[in-house]
């Protein structure tokens, strides 16, 4: 009994002193109390400079961006706030992060962040691609792989998703987003913030989401880089706002601002969007990180006369962090002194920040466990994710008498033909992070593999993929020649899409539409094969291919999908989320355009087709789906009711196959001249042969039938609304009561 009053005395002195001892801990540093008080202590504590510098991105390790010119910090601030983490592993982060937390007076960790956009290691699908996927559930998946390998590598934040809509496939960054439609790239930014942040951002497995840029880079003028957006009010919140807006409410962590003016103000200083709709309207609680030095460039718009007037404009107009310029870090303290910006202001760009260092446990844990690579990168889960993807985000664009897949029987021998046959490389696409061109199967190497022994296979490179040299087309030539049937690679560098990579026309160089029309010439069946960052103008190239197949930048999967989509082993199932212009002319060109004035032949190019060669949702499958009618559960409704539209799908064919179904909504007279038909619903099942399928639309008539106005306000009027899916339509008349 004695011994027990004992411990009992014993434990009590020492839960006292814990608490005593936790009393003398500052609040910040106790992992149990709410975040908001732990960022309200810490704030409490922080010098002016302090401050400031939680406001600072820099950089450490090997930049090899060649658009982001920097100035390397010879030593670390030990108060830094950020620093873009250019190291494929934690330990150089571990040990700046020591020195920060065992040196600093408060021990604020900083935040390490990078462009993982399709991947860190395991590289899967372009943005623009994956899209062509329709299946979120796979992009949240592929980005959970990033994730985890960002994570583990020593990234807390990665600068991803993008979501700026585009419409103009001169405008390189075109690959980095999810095409033309607001919808789409909605539904892929909540997947995409799902995938990275996933349950908590304190989990070693999740990193922190930076949506960009932040708005209206994609309207990029005549699809120039770094240039002026004019959009209308009514344009911005019906085509480049909702994807950000979806972002918010999934929790995204970050918003990068962008290097454009919008409509004459600088993006990355407008207080409209950035104070107005994003913070106040909704409600946004995470930080805006600046884009590589878009605060310096306010100087270059003619917008601010001194570096130190931008960072004003910039902090005043709700850019909370500055990256790669240290503007904030030579002007800010000045300011706030002199009084140009307000310390409120600072204290709030400051809270956003340690905000989100607080979500990701990084007081915490502010260090990696250092992994070797083989446990981190390319595990077979990952690439079967980045395989997945590339199955499903490769569009047959064209199939010519059903010539895919290949009847094996009259298939002996194969003629593997152009500059990307054996290429890995360019098959990673732009911002390829940490991806390995060795990672990559090669087209040539999945086609050997897929058909093995018994078909012969003959290569021919042919051409480059520019230039004028056609020294190798007779070599070509006679390969094809000799095959039953001619497998031509064609497309584009890697480096011809992705950031500062404007190109005047969307047609690839001539030399290879003349290498594909000479391999036409040989008779033999032609598969044209393009991986690309952009949508292209085939008009020169098309009628000389009797199959296509987009396999855009799948990254390590590379040519696999390819040769499963030959041999019959991937039935393909992408559908395209951007048109597919038929000729750069036709710029900008995309299908929830408004109505003409004149309809018919009145208004249209009159040297030209004005329709596309390839339009927005179109892809062959080697299934064959049959819609029924459409059925919805209400036909006159008021617009508070809640109904339901359904169509039942069947496979007619005897293959197994893969169908999105996009529920598209045509609202024939508006107040407001509204898009032919607008996307407001997709879903992918597998349909097995000889089976249906139903799919279901639940619609929340204002968020699916209304629309919204130039003040972002939403509503719905009272008519007929046409519900289409499959080329079937059902009418739904909204009226004011029943
Ligand atoms: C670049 C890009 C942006 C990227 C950032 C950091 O210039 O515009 O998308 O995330 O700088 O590398």
């Amino acid at each position: 009994m004695k011994r027990l009053s004992v411990a009992i005395l014993l434990l009590s002195i020492l839960i006292s002193n814990g608490a005593a001892l936790r009393k003398k801990e500052p609040l910040y540093r106790n992992p149990d109390a709410p975040i908001e008080k732990r960022v309200e202590d810490l704030l409490s504590r922080m010098t002016l400079k302090e401050k400031v510098y939680q406001t600072w991105q820099s950089y450490v390790g090997l930049n090899s961006n060649p658009n982001n010119a920097g100035v390397i910090l010879d030593t670390i601030p030990l108060e830094i706030g950020s620093l873009i983490y250019l190291e494929p592993g934690p330990e150089l982060r571990n040990s700046i992060q020591e020195k920060v937390m065992k040196e600093s007076r408060l021990g604020i960790p900083v935040l390490f962040a990078y462009d993982a956009i399709h991947g860190y290691r395991t590289i899967y699908q372009i943005p623009l691609g994956q899209a062509c996927s329709w299946n979120t559930d796979l992009a949240e998946k592929v980005s959970r792989v990033s994730a985890m390998e960002s994570r583990m590598s020593g990234v807390d934040l990665v600068f991803s998703p993008m979501i700026d809509v585009a419409r103009d496939g001169r405008w390189g960054r075109i690959s980095e987003g999810y095409g033309e439609c607001p919808y789409v790239n909605s539904r892929f930014c909540i997947a995409a913030v799902r995938g990275y942040q996933g349950e908590s951002l304190a989990d070693h497995s999740s990193v922190a989401a930076c949506m960009k840029h932040y708005v209206g880079y994609g309207m990029s003028e005549a699809g120039r880089d770094y240039t002026s957006s004019d959009i209308s009010d009514q344009s911005l919140w019906e085509t480049y706002l909702p994807p950000y807006e979806a972002g918010v409410k999934a929790g995204a962590a970050a918003v990068m601002s962008g290097f454009n003016t919008l409509n004459g103000i600088p993006a990355s200083a407008d207080k409209g969007t950035i104070e107005g709709i994003l913070k106040s309207r909704w409600g946004f609680n995470g930080f805006v990180v600046s884009d590589w030095c878009s605060v310096k460039q306010i100087v270059n718009q003619g917008v601010a006369e001194t570096e130190k007037e931008a960072v004003r404009l910039a902090i005043n107009g709700g850019v909370d962090m500055d990256m790669g310029d240290n503007l904030n870090m030579e002007h800010l303290e000045e300011l706030i002194k002199e009084g140009s910006v307000s310390e409120k202001r600072l204290d709030e760009a400051v809270r956003r920040i340690l905000r989100v260092k607080f979500k990701l446990g990084l007081f915490e844990n502010p260090y990696i466990d250092v992994t070797a690579p083989e446990k981190r990168y390319l595990l077979p889960a990952h690439v079967a994710a980045a395989e997945q993807m590339a199955d499903e985000s490769m569009v047959l664009l064209k199939n010519e008498g059903g010539l895919l897949p290949f009847d094996r029987s009259r298939i002996r021998r194969l003629a593997l033909v152009g500059p990307l046959c054996k290429d890995n490389v360019n098959l990673l696409g732009n911002w390829s992070a940490f991806g390995t061109a060795s990672d990559v199967t090669t087209i040539y190497k999945a086609v050997a593999d897929e058909f093995g022994e018994d078909v012969e296979i003959i290569y021919a490179r042919g051409c480059g993929l520019d230039g004028n040299d056609e020294s190798g087309f007779q070599e070509a030539f006679e390969a094809a020649m000799k095959a039953d049937a001619v497998i031509c690679c064609l497309g584009e560098d890697r480096m011809w899409s992705g950031e500062n990579a404007s190109r005047s026309t969307i047609a690839l160089p001539e030399i290879q539409s003349r290498f594909l029309a000479k391999m036409a010439s040989s008779g033999r069946p032609v598969i044209l094969i393009i991986s690309n960052g952009r949508p292209l103008d085939l008009s020169c190239m098309a009628d000389n291919a009797d199959a296509i197949i987009e396999m855009w930048q799948p990254g390590i999967a590379g040519g696999k999908p390819v040769a499963g989509i030959l041999s019959g082993r991937v039935n393909p199932s992408g559908r395209l989320s951007v048109t597919f212009p038929y000729c750069t002319g036709q710029i900008p060109i995309y299908y929830c355009r408004r109505n003409s004035a004149r309809r018919g032949s009145q208004g249209l190019y009159q040297d030209m087709t004005s329709e596309p060669m390839y339009r927005f949702g179109h892809g062959l499958s080697f299934s064959v789906f049959e819609y029924g009618d459409i059925r919805i559960s209400d036909n006159v409704i008021t617009a508070d009711m809640k109904i339901k539209a359904e169509v039942t799908v069947t496979n007619v064919s005897d293959t197994d196959g893969k169908e999105a179904v996009l529920w598209y909504v045509t609202d024939p007279f508006c107040s407001i001249a509204r898009p032919v038909r607008e996307l407001r619903f997709f879903e992918k099942k597998m349909i097995r042969a000889g089976e249906s399928e139903t799919f279901v639309f639940e619609i929340d008539p204002l968020m699916d039938l209304g629309y919204v106005d130039r003040n972002g306000n939403r509503f719905i009027e009272t008519g007929d609304y046409h519900i289409s899916a499959g080329g079937r339509t059902i009418t739904v008349k909204v009226v004011e009561r029943l």
